[in-house]
C-alpha cells in the first residue's frame, strides 16, 4: 500500500511538472481607445475592473502556475471579450449605452468584481460610495 501511495504522489508531482509546459498566452494588447471617464470613475475601473476588462492586466506571480494560470488566462480572455475598456471609446455609442447598463447592473448585484478575483484583491471589493460614483457615471 505504502508503494503505492508513493508511486502515485511521484506521478502527481510529475503531472504537476508537466503542465507547466502547456503554453498560455498571457497578452496585454496595445491600449487604443481607453474609456474616457472622470479620475474617480476611472481609478475605481482600474483598480476593480482592469485586470480583466482591459488591455493592462497586471498579472501576478500565481498567474504562471498551471492550473491557475489556465483559470485566469480564461477569465481574462473572457472578461475583455466581453467588455474591454482599452477600446471603449472606438465603441458606437449604442453599444456604449447597453454596456454601461449591464455595468451597473453587475455591480449593483454584486457579481462584479468576480469572488474569485476579490480573495487575493481584497480592496477591489466596492464599497457604497464607489457605487454610487459608478451609478452617476452610466446614467450620464
Ligand atoms: C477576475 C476577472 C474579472 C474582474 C476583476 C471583473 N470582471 Fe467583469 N467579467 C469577467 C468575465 C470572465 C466575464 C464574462 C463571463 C461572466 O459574465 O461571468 C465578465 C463579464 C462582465 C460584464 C458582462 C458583459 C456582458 O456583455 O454580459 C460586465 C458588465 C462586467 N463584467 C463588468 C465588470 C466590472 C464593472 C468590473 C469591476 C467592478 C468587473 N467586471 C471585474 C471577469 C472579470
Amino acid at each position: 500500500m505504502k508503494r503505492i501511495r508513493r508511486v502515485f504522489f511521484v506521478l502527481l508531482i510529475l503531472a504537476f511538472i508537466g503542465i507547466q509546459y502547456v503554453e498560455v498566452e498571457r497578452t496585454n494588447p496595445p491600449v487604443t481607445a481607453d474609456v474616457n471617464a472622470p479620475t474617480e470613475v476611472k481609478n475605481i475601473f482600474k483598480s476593480s475592473c482592469y485586470d480583466c476588462h482591459s488591455n493592462e492586466t497586471v498579472w501576478p506571480w500565481y498567474s504562471k502556475i498551471a492550473p491557475i494560470s489556465w483559470l485566469i488566462v480564461n477569465d481574462v480572455m473572457d472578461g475583455r471579450k466581453k467588455l474591454n475598456f482599452s477600446e471603449w471609446e472606438k465603441f458606437y455609442s449604442d453599444k456604449r449605452t447597453k454596456l454601461k447598463k449591464k455595468i451597473w447592473d453587475e455591480i449593483n448585484q454584486d457579481e462584479m468584481p468576480k469572488d474569485i478575483y476579490t480573495i487575493m484583491h481584497t480592496n477591489a471589493k466596492l464599497d457604497i460610495i464607489q457605487k454610487n460614483t459608478i451609478k452617476k457615471w452610466v446614467s450620464e
